[in-house]
């Protein structure tokens, strides 16, 4: 039987430099998609996908985060003098039980690949995931369970895959596709950040990973890659080489680019809009722009 996947590592040591001057004192992990940090829909979606450990790579300042998934005693306390047992059941759903997530700090800012193989002890020879919080994805059913099921089925080492705009292959990992099976593709070979005109596709890694402790040996060799970083997607195409299999996974859902101003703009409208509870107010203030908009042409 295959190894179940149940720790996932989730990046999070980055500046965060486009969010300036936010994130200054905030890590850009903790700033809020209406009400809930970014991380938390990265912590969920793991949770639904049946991941126990809970691995987080960070760098100096980000300090907030580990705060953010402590126990708030204090709070919980005032919440319950004053009858908030709504507010107490949010708050409980964010806690993380003892010994369930653990930090590493990555000392130097020498890319994804560097962050991921900072984990390598805990992780150990079983295979593992990857989130990265920038990529939000809403889903009927979260991406990374989507993923789970395919990769109980076929193996190997799996990587969340999305066509994007040929201009755009140099913001991406770039799969070469070998078979195209659909929901699924086979490759021959992952570049990151081509150039438009020497992308082997348009077919690009979007940040969920299911992948073989090989990636974290090849990570060892802590080659540097793409601007002058080690990457994650080269540490995949190196144990492909080794004959391991490389699968895109073509997931059902939207995915918003919270790395960019514009993308967490959009997500956040998006998320506001499935909400019972903002829905009306906000379109009606966005219904109201546009027409005032229209009428002003
Ligand atoms: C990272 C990966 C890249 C992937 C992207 C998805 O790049 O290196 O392969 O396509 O995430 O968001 P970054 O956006 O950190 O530059």
């Amino acid at each position: 039987m295959r190894r179940r996947v149940t720790k996932a590592i989730f990046p999070v040591a980055g500046l965060g430099t486009r969010f300036l001057p936010a994130t200054k004192s905030v890590p850009k992990e903790i700033m809020t998609l209406v009400d809930r940090p970014l991380v938390q829909y990265a912590i969920d979606e793991a949770r639904a996908a049946g991941i126990r450990e809970f691995i987080f790579i960070t760098s100096r300042g980000k300090g907030a985060l580990e705060d953010y998934f402590d126990n708030a005693p204090q709070l919980e306390a005032e919440l319950r003098r004053k009858g908030k047992d709504d507010l107490l059941e949010l708050l409980r759903s964010t806690n993380m039980d003892s010994g369930e997530i653990a930090y590493m700090r990555q000392h130097r800012p020498l890319g994804l690949g560097h962050a991921v193989w900072c984990a390598r002890r805990l992780i150990g020879n079983e295979p593992f995931a990857v989130i990265l919080p920038d990529d939000v994805i809403a889903a009927d059913t979260p991406c990374l369970q989507q993923m789970v099921e395919a990769f109980e089925e076929v193996g190997g080492n799996m990587v969340a895959a999305m066509e994007v705009p040929p201009a755009m292959t140099s913001a991406y990992g770039i799969l070469d596709v070998k078979d195209d099976m659909g929901r699924m593709v086979s490759t021959r070979g992952l570049v990151e950040k081509p150039a438009p005109d020497s992308a082997p596709s348009n077919l690009a890694v979007i940040g969920r990973y299911i992948l073989t402790p090989t990636v974290l040996q090849k990570l060892n060799r802590k080659q540097a890659g793409a601007g002058g970083e080690i990457q994650l997607t080269d540490a995949i195409d190196a144990a492909r080489e080794d004959g391991e299999e490389v699968y895109g996974f073509r997931f059902r859902g939207q995915r918003f680019d919270c790395g960019s101003k514009a993308g967490f703009l959009q997500a956040t409208v998006a998320f506001a809009l499935a909400r019972d509870d903002l829905r009306d107010e906000l379109w009606s203030y966005i219904t109201d722009m546009v027409n005032a908009d229209k009428a002003a042409q």
